[in-house]
This record gives structure tokens, sequence and C-alpha cells, in this order.
């Protein structure tokens, strides 16, 4: 009965699909959402709700409405819904999960500090990835062109250069501790919003029932949270106070000096939180880009030529690139976007909140309202893209061939919680892959033709495939 009287929508509320009593609109999140949400969107409005179990959702659709809310009306928008999965798993501290207040502005402010310290304001950092792209080449190139699953090659690689930033250090791709506990993390990322984790924060009993994927959601948190505990201690050895050598020195310094300031944000707990965090927000996001990149690239092979092509006249004799290259390469940033908007990595966002009563479009929504962005909405938005559905990198090209910025083009979001490592992401995927492209000529094995539907999570990536990377070119 607490359940039905919870589910009625207050007055001003977007309306919505009818719910089923009890569980409310939970199972029309089953398959594919965001290509549901949209439908929804056609009969009940840009704004609609959702009841998920009696947890009262509000859906934004499309670019100018999500614009709207999360950019015109910035702070409203801001906050993080209070669910009972991101309680257990980060008491909403941390950074990425955490409330809209205090805690998030000296955490996210950390971070950006830290990236542009320890990462892109280096002049050294820059070789740094370039280093990584060639670690990462090389491994590949032990498969000599014999199939292959991509999968964990990339996803090391690219969660080295947020190592960097965090650590100081890269792991090496033999690293079984590390790799197992990305594993288990990005299979968190993909649990986070099955069924059952949908279940539990409609109704956190289920916590005592002793089955179900919620159990194993737990379970790997655990399991990486002793992790981060143990390497974050590992690499704070021979810290010098206000010498910081990456964001786990420099987190500890602000712990040290916010020693019994009681409104201080900067825990121990929060430090291995915001480090998880960061970890799988860079890792699991750039390396399901490159993957979809690979792929595409597979199935289009007219297009993957044409990159061939730019990146053999940019980059003469061999040379290897470099981020000054990025203007010069209008067609791989045309197909980098492409692939940003068609695959869709991040579809529904990162859950928001409402921090006060807000009035859109004539209605009305109260405080703590969970809001889900349809950011794939956006990409598949037809009053700005013409034929959204149809895989074509031309559309970021102008009659010359220049590079032309789109304005519905949201895969880092926007707004205050918009994505920090934008920057960082942009850097990595353009190197990682003209280095791969310009030493590799990718194709399938004979006879095969992998599946392009992608695998739900809060991320989509592709199903796993195997590939050849053939060599283009000796190395000189
Ligand atoms: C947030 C996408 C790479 C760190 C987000 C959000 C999206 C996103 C859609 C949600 C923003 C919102 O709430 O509206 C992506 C994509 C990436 C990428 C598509 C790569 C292609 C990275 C990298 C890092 C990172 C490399 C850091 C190493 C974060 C963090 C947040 C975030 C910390 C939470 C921000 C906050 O709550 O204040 N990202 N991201 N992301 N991303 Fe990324």
């Amino acid at each position: 009965v607490r359940q039905l009287m919870k589910q009625r929508r207050p007055p001003g509320f977007p309306p919505g699909p009818s719910p089923i009593p009890v569980i409310g609109n939970i199972m029309s999140l089953a398959t594919e959402p965001h290509v549901f949400l949209k439908k929804q969107s056609e009969i009940h409005g840009q704004i609609f709700s959702l009841d998920l179990g009696g947890i009262l959702t509000v859906v934004l659709t499309g670019y100018d409405c999500i614009r709207e809310c999360l950019y015109n009306q910035g702070d409203v928008f801001a906050d993080r819904p209070s669910l009972p999965l991101f309680q257990k798993m980060t008491k909403m501290g941390g950074l990425l999960n955490c409330k809209y207040g205090k805690g998030w502005i000296e955490h996210r402010k950390l971070a950006c500090n830290s990236f542009r310290y320890f990462g892109s304001g280096q002049r050294q950092f820059e070789r740094k990835i370039s280093e990584e792209c060639m670690f990462f080449v090389d491994a590949i190139d032990e498969h000599k062109g014999k199939p292959f699953n991509p999968k964990h090659l990339v996803t090391n690689a690219v969660s080295n250069i947020t190592n960097l930033i965090i650590f100081g250090q890269r792991f090496t791709y033999d690293d079984r501790n590390f790799q197992h506990m990305i594993e288990i993390f990005s299979e968190n990322v993909e649990l986070a919003v099955s069924g059952w984790a949908l279940l539990y924060n409609a109704f956190p009993w289920i916590e005592y029932v002793p089955f179900g994927k919620h159990q194993k959601l737990f379970r790997n948190a655990a399991e990486v949270y002793d992790f981060l505990l143990e390497v974050i201690n590992g690499f704070s050895q021979g810290r010098v106070p206000h010498a910081p050598r990456h964001y786990v020195d420099a987190y500890l310094d602000e712990l040290e000096q916010n020693k019994g300031e009681p409104g201080s944000s900067f825990s121990q707990e929060n430090l291995i939180y915001s480090v998880g965090e960061l970890i799988i927000a860079g890792t699991e996001t750039t390396t399901n880009t490159l993957r979809w990149a690979m792929l595409y690239m597979t199935l289009y092979p007219n297009i993957q030529e044409r990159v061939h092509r730019e990146i053999d006249s940019v980059l003469e004799n061999g040379r290897a690139p470099t981020l000054e290259d990025k203007q010069k390469m209008p067609y791989v940033e045309a197909v980098l976007h492409e692939i940003l908007r068609f695959c869709n990595i991040v579809p529904l966002g990162i859950f928001r909140a409402t921090t006060q009563e807000a009035k859109v479009n004539g209605y009305t929504i109260p405080k703590g309202t969970m809001v889900i962005t349809n950011l794939y909405s956006v990409h598949m938005d037809e009053k700005y893209w013409t034929d959204p559905g149809v895989f074509s990198p031309q559309r970021f090209l102008d009659s010359n061939g220049n590079f032309v910025k789109r304005e519905a083009f949201l895969p880092f979001s926007m707004g205050k919680r918009c994505c920090l490592g934008e920057q960082l992401a942009r850097m990595e995927m353009f190197l990682f892959f003209t280095t791969l492209l310009q030493r590799f000529h990718l194709q399938f094995p004979p006879g095969t033709i992998p599946s392009v539907t992608p695998k739900l999570g809060m991320t989509l990536q592709p199903q796993p495939y195997s590939i050849c990377a053939v060599r283009r070119q000796q190395k000189s």
C-alpha cells in the first residue's frame, strides 16, 4: 500500500506511461532503455515521467529540453539522486555520485587541478601518452595479424593514462590483480542498471535476499575497495608533504591541511571512492569508444582507407602523431565524433536529481526528483541531424573537408556535472586511434562479421569480437 501511495504523481508533474502496481515502469527499462525512452517521448513529450518502483523519475529528451535543464537551469539539475544503491556504494560522497554541495565542490576542484597539474598541463604528459600508445601497438603486434579480442589491451592501455595522474605510474599489461579489479569494477557498471539494481533501489530490503545480481554487485564493490586501499597505501609511500607527485599525494595534503576542520569532506574513505570513480569513469568510457571505433573501421573499409590516407599524408615517414597534428586531420576528428554520436557510450548520462523545485515547460518537478538525461535522444534528434540513424563521419565536415562542430553533440553531457575528463579523453582517443591505424589495417577474421548490437549497462560496449590487426608498413 505504501508503494502504491508513493506512485501517485504530484500536481503539475510531467505525465508518463501507466505504471504496473508496485514495480511501476521498472520492466520497461529491461531492453535498450534509451531507445524505449525515446519512443515514449513521442507519446508523452520531451519531458515525461516514469515510476521506478515508487521512485518518481523525470526523463529529459532531445537537445532543446536537455539544454534548458542542464545548462539554463544548471544549479537546479546538478544533484545526484540519493538512491539506496549509491548510498551503499559511496555514501553519496566521493566525486561522481557526490551530493551537490561542499563535498562535490572540493572533490571536483581537486580532481580538475590534479588533471591539469599532473596531466595536460605538463609538457611530459603528451610524451607519456605516446609511450603508452607504443606499448599498446607493440602488444597488438605480438598477435602477428592473427585474430584476437582487443578488449583487455585497450582497457589496460587506456586506464594507464588515468593511472599516471592518480598514482604517478602505469600498470604493466600482465598485472593480473589490476586487470581483475578493472574487470569486476566494469562488471558493476553493467550491473548498476540491471533489473536487480533497480529493484534494490525501490525495495532496499532485498539486500537480505541472499541471491540475485545485487549480491554480486556488493561483493565486487567490496573487493574493489580493498584493492584500491592497498594500492593507495602503496603509492603514498615516500610522500613529501606539499610536494605531491600525483592525485593521491595531493589528496593526502588536503586531508592533512583540513584535519580537525568540522565541515571538511576530505577523508580516507572519500579518497578511495574518488580514486575508484576516476579510474572507472576514465577507463570504461574511453575504452568503449576505441573498441567501437575499431569495430566500425573494420565494418566500413572505405572509411578506414580514408583514415589511412589522411594519417599517411600528415605523418610523413611514419613519424608518431602528436596533438598538434589533430587540426591537420579533420577526417580522423570527424570519425571519432561520429563514433561518439552514433555509439552513445553513456546513453542515459549519469542519473541526476533536482536541488530544488524546478519549473520546466509548464511542469513542476519537486526537489530531490531523480532525472534521466537521454543523451542518445540528443544524438538522434531529427531537429538537429539529418538521417541520424546512419553512420556518416561526413556530417562533421563542410564542403571543403574542414571539421565542423555540431551543437547537438553531448557525449560528455553539459552543465555543472559535465564530464571532467573530456579533455583527457579527447587526447587519448586521438593519439591511440591514429597510432593504431598508422600501423595496422584492421579486418575481421575470414568468414566472420561481428554484431553491432551493444551490450547493455550504464555504458554501451560492443559484444566481444575478434579482429586481425595486419601490419601496414615495416617498423623504421
Ligand atoms: C561524468 C562521458 C571520459 C571522469 C561523465 C558524464 C558523461 C561522461 C556522459 C555524466 C555527466 C552528467 O552527470 O551529466 C564520458 C565519455 C568519456 C569520458 C563519453 C570518454 C569518451 C572520462 C575520463 C574521465 C572521466 C577520461 C577521467 C579520468 C568523469 C567524472 C564524471 C564524469 C569524474 C562525474 C562528474 C561529476 O559528477 O561532477 N562523463 N566521460 N570521464 N566523467 Fe566522463
